[in-house]
C-alpha cells in the first residue's frame, strides 16, 4: 500500500492541493483514470490513491472496476466493498458496508435548484448533502441512493432510496419501502 501511495504521489498530491483551492477537477479526473485499471492491480492503485486523497479511507477498501468518485469529501471505513461501475458522491461508508455493482450514491437529492422554470437547472444553485451508509449495511446492484441507510440494513437490487432506511430494515422498490426488519443475531 505504502509503495503504491508513493508511486501515485503525482496524482494525489495535486488532488489535495486542488481541494484547498476549491478545485476538485483533478481529483475527479484521477478517479476516472484509475477506475479503468483492471483486476487486482486496479484494486491496489485505487486503494492507494483514495487512502491519500479522501477525507478518510481505510487501507483495505475494495473499489471495483469502473467506479468513480466525484468529490474527495468521502469517508470509508474498514472492510468496505464497492462493486463495479458505481458512482459515489459525498458520503460516509461505515465499516463492512457492501455496495453492489452499478450503485449510484448521490450527495442527497438537491444538487440543482429548479425553482425557475425559465433557466437551466445547471444555472440554479443547489445543495450537496452527504449520505451515510451504516455499518455492515448491504445495498444491492443498480440502486440509486439519495438518503441515509441505517446500520445492518439491506436495500434490494434496483431500489431507489429517497427517504432514510432504518437500522436493520430490509427495504425494496422505487421508492424503497421497508418490507421487514432483520432478526437480531
Ligand atoms: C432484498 C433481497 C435481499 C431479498 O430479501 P428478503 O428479505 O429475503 O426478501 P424476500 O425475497 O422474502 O421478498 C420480500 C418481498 O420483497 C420483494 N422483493 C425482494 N427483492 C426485491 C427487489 N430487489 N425489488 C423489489 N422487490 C423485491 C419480493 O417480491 C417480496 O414481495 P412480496 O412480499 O410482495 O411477495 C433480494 O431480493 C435482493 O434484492 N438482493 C440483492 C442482490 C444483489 O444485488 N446482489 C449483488 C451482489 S453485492
Amino acid at each position: 500500500m505504502y509503495a503504491g501511495a508513493v508511486a501515485l504521489t503525482p496524482l494525489w498530491l495535486p488532488a489535495r492541493a486542488g481541494r484547498r483551492l476549491g478545485r476538485e477537477g483533478w481529483f475527479a479526473g484521477c478517479s476516472e483514470l484509475l477506475s479503468l485499471v483492471p483486476g487486482r492491480l486496479g484494486i491496489f492503485v485505487r486503494r492507494s490513491f483514495y487512502a491519500m486523497a479522501l477525507d478518510d479511507c481505510a487501507t483495505d477498501v475494495h473499489i471495483g472496476f469502473g467506479t468513480t468518485l466525484a468529490h474527495p469529501q468521502v469517508t470509508i471505513g474498514r472492510g468496505v466493498y464497492v462493486g463495479n461501475r458505481g458512482t459515489l458522491g459525498m458520503c460516509v461508508l461505515e465499516d463492512d458496508v457492501t455496495l453492489g455493482s452499478n450503485v449510484d450514491l448521490l450527495s442527497g437529492r438537491r444538487q440543482h435548484g429548479f425553482s425557475d422554470p425559465s433557466a437551466s437547472v445547471q444555472s440554479q444553485p443547489g445543495a450537496y448533502t452527504p449520505v451515510t451508509v451504516g455499518r455492515a449495511a448491504w445495498v444491492g446492484n443498480s440502486c440509486v441512493v439519495m438518503a441515509d441507510v441505517g446500520a445492518g440494513a439491506v436495500v434490494g437490487a434496483g431500489s431507489v432510496v429517497v427517504h432514510g432506511v432504518p437500522v436493520g430494515a430490509v427495504a425494496v422498490g422505487n421508492p424503497a419501502t421497508v418490507k421487514r426488519t432483520r432478526a437480531a443475531a
